[in-house]
């Protein structure tokens, strides 16, 4: 059987619509904006880099950038369980946007609440 590469099934454009979504989302949020920077358009960048090699595509992030060590990179930034659940909720609703459906949604969300909570950073009263 010839194994399923979930960045093949999703494609690139799918992709880089789902990121675009789910910044459009932190920038509104209310728990998320003030961490981030006003401009997010490398961020965006860097997170589709980094998606594309998550989900087994090219390891176009670490080319770029060398070990993602994300834990590490978020260390700066307060990230307290409320903050991780808003990373969630918007990346739930940026998969309902554009129409991210079935198995290869549920594992890829799956995937990104363990993340999400292996970057958490802080405890919630410190936010
Ligand atoms: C960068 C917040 C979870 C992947 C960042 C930045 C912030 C942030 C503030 C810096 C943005 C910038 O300076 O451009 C959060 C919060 C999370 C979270 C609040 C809640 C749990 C995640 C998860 C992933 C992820 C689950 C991956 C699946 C990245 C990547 C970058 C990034 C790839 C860019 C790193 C770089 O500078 O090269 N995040 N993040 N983050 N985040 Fe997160």
């Amino acid at each position: 059987r010839k194994p399923i590469i979930p960045y093949e099934e999703i494609g690139p454009d799918k992709l880089s619509q789902l990121v675009d979504a789910f910044y459009e989302r932190v920038a509104a949020h209310p728990k998320l904006k003030p961490i981030f920077p006003d401009d997010l358009t490398e961020t965006a960048r860097k997170q589709k880099q980094f998606l594309t090699q998550y989900l087994g595509g090219p390891n176009i992030y670490s080319q770029e950038h060398g070990h993602p060590m994300l834990r590490a990179r978020h260390m700066p930034f307060p990230i307290t369980p409320a903050r991780a659940q808003a990373w969630l909720e918007c990346m739930h609703e940026a998969m309902d946007e554009v129409e991210l459906e079935g198995k290869i949604r549920d594992d890829f969300y799956h995937r990104l609440v363990l993340t999400a909570h292996h970057m958490t950073n802080r405890p919630d009263q410190e936010e």
